[in-house]
């Protein structure tokens, strides 16, 4: 293959791939730019009052469509319509792949025997835990990871 394929594959590959993280989002930039829904939606989409839905753990593409809709006025509410007006694309999908990862729901890993407790309220902190099941028979769980969040 001469250079010149070469580097108009390169770039070919190169658009894929950049489009592909795009679509993907960034759960970091997602998690920074979270801030200004959180007064609403909680702190991680877990929201305290009954105004405003939980948007934690939800589907990422179901997210970034609602996003979406508000802004190309399919869905009604002028307060999210104001909001997602002011998001970019790439907001979006960063603030959908946020908000995907914070599902509340505790998982076990049957293989591993790891306990992942995404958010446990301890006084007024919010950490994220990982406990091992040592024994079954008497239970035995111990803690193998501790994360601030
Ligand atoms: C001033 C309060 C407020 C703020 C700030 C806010 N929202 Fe909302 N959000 C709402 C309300 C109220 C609804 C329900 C609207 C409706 O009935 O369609 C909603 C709905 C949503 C929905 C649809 C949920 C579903 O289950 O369909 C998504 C997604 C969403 N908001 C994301 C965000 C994101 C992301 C931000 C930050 C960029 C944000 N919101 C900031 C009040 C707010």
């Amino acid at each position: 293959m001469d250079l010149k394929k070469y580097m108009g594959l390169l770039a070919f590959v190169s658009i894929i791939f950049s489009n592909a993280v795009q679509a993907e989002g960034d759960i970091e930039t997602g998690h920074a730019l979270s801030s200004q829904c959180s007064s609403c939606h909680g702190l991680y989409g877990l929201s305290s009052n009954e105004q405003f839905p939980d948007i934690a753990g939800q589907k990422q593409s179901y997210l970034a469509e609602q996003l979406k809709n508000y802004q190309l006025r399919l869905r009604d509410n002028l307060t999210m319509q104001t909001i997602a007006d002011s998001l970019s694309n790439q907001d979006i999908q960063d603030l959908a792949a946020y908000y995907a990862s914070t599902s509340p729901v505790a998982q076990f890993d049957l293989a591993t025997r790891i306990l992942v407790v995404p958010f446990l309220s301890v006084a007024n902190d919010m950490y994220k835990v990982q406990l091992h099941l040592d024994s079954i028979f008497p239970v035995s769980l111990r803690l193998t990871s501790v994360e601030n969040r």
